[in-house]
């Protein structure tokens, strides 16, 4: 079928751009490929995460294909399709001889899982995020969403693989005693809770380090919890409990010292009630340590000043919306849907007196200190 006159003005622009329509044309074609090829490289990095791949680089200096295949125990063909491509992205270094190498920089993002730059394990939840597309269509219908279940257990996964590195090597040590009193309270033995606990990583990482303390984890995802129970077994950590915050919610008799939310309140349908709810849970003398994403107020500020915007409101639709709207009535807050003025206004309105803004170091986070 022949091209209209129009379809050949645009391929020419394409093929060789020439005015300033033609330039600016080129550049936006360009900007929706850059897309593309972030959506396609992200399933390559999270092959190469769940393969070992970057494991088997780091530290080994420039490595032809055929040895990547032998540390890893994979067909060399495949390996070195998958090597071309990272080194194309940028992420792998090649040396024009054949052999590929990943920098010390890269190692700590994509190798190793006690850097708390590690990223790679956020990238394992993206096929299930993108295969409730279909659903999502019909949400933008209907209004209604999907709560985090929808996204199976690749989905928590995914949620745990991209939060637990600041877990694990922030939460304890750094974060938790820059806050008024806590660890004292903790090491002395005190209620811990986690709303919106997910798979469990910073409630298990704080049983671990206050062992005389007893924590209870919150959430509603029934893949979230199995993977909390799992992990703590395999810990084998004894003073944590895992709840279905639909079967057993937060228990509102004033006994918890120290309350958490990790980039929950965000998702949930009735955040204002769960803050009452929190402020009912807590001690008169308790803290609840609230982190959530460190949004703009305002659209016009995230546009303009926020790099990771585009992708955050993408997030928002395919998991945080989603969730915040999975009900009838939902708040509908999203990913970028709690800027700090937001929080202090609606933690003030359940009944909290005390707000105190930190920056734990994380990247992507604001971390709000707020007691009765
Ligand atoms: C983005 S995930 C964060 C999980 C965990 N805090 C972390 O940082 O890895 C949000 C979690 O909030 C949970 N959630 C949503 N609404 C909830 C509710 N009403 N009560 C408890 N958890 C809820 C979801 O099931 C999901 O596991």
């Amino acid at each position: 079928m022949g091209l209209d006159a129009q379809q050949r003005d645009v391929v020419s622009a394409v093929a060789a751009p020439k005015t300033d329509f033609e330039a600016e044309l080129g550049c936006f074609v360009k900007r929706v490929f850059d897309n593309l090829s972030g959506f396609v490289v992200s399933g390559m990095i999270a092959l190469g995460h769940e393969l070992g791949l970057y494991r088997a680089l780091d530290g080994a200096g420039p490595l032809p294909s055929e040895a990547v295949a032998a540390r890893t125990g994979l067909h060399e063909r495949w390996v070195r399709e998958w090597l071309r491509g990272q080194a194309a992205a940028g992420l792998l270094d090649y040396d024009g001889a054949g052999g590929f190498s990943l920098s010390p920089v890269g190692a700590l993002v994509l190798a190793n899982q006690q850097s708390p730059a590690f990223s790679a394990g956020g990238f394992v939840g993206l096929p299930a995020q993108l295969a409730v597309l279909d659903l999502l269509r019909e949400s933008f219908r209907t209004g209604i969403g999907l709560p985090y279940d929808a996204l199976g257990c690749d989905g928590a996964r995914g949620v745990d693989g991209g939060f637990a590195p600041w877990f694990r090597t922030m939460l304890v040590p750094i974060a938790l005693p820059q806050l008024d009193g806590v660890v004292a309270k903790l090491e002395a033995g005190g209620q811990g809770a986690d709303i919106g606990c997910g798979a469990g990583t910073a409630l298990l990482e704080m049983a671990k380090a206050f062992p005389r303390s007893v924590f209870h984890g919150y959430d509603i995802s029934q893949h979230a919890l199995t993977l909390a129970r799992d992990a703590q077994r395999a810990a084998g950590v004894t003073n944590a409990h895992f709840h279905d915050a639909r079967q057993e919610p937060l228990p509102e008799d004033g006994r918890f010292d120290f309350v958490t939310a990790f980039d929950c309140l965000h998702d949930m349908t009735q955040p204002q009630a769960m803050m009452a709810s929190v402020r009912r849970a807590l001690r008169a003398d308790g803290t609840w340590l609230i982190g959530d994403v460190n949004a703009k107020p305002t659209f016009e500020e995230n546009l303009a000043q926020n790099p990771m915007a585009a992708l955050m409101y993408g997030y928002s639709v395919l998991s945080c919306l989603s969730s915040s709207l999975s009900e009838p009535g939902g708040a509908g807050l999203g990913t970028l849907g709690l800027p700090e003025p937001l929080a202090r206004e609606m933690t003030a309105r359940a009944g909290f007196t005390r707000f105190t803004r930190h920056d734990f170091g994380n990247p992507v986070n604001a971390y709000y200190e707020v007691r009765p």
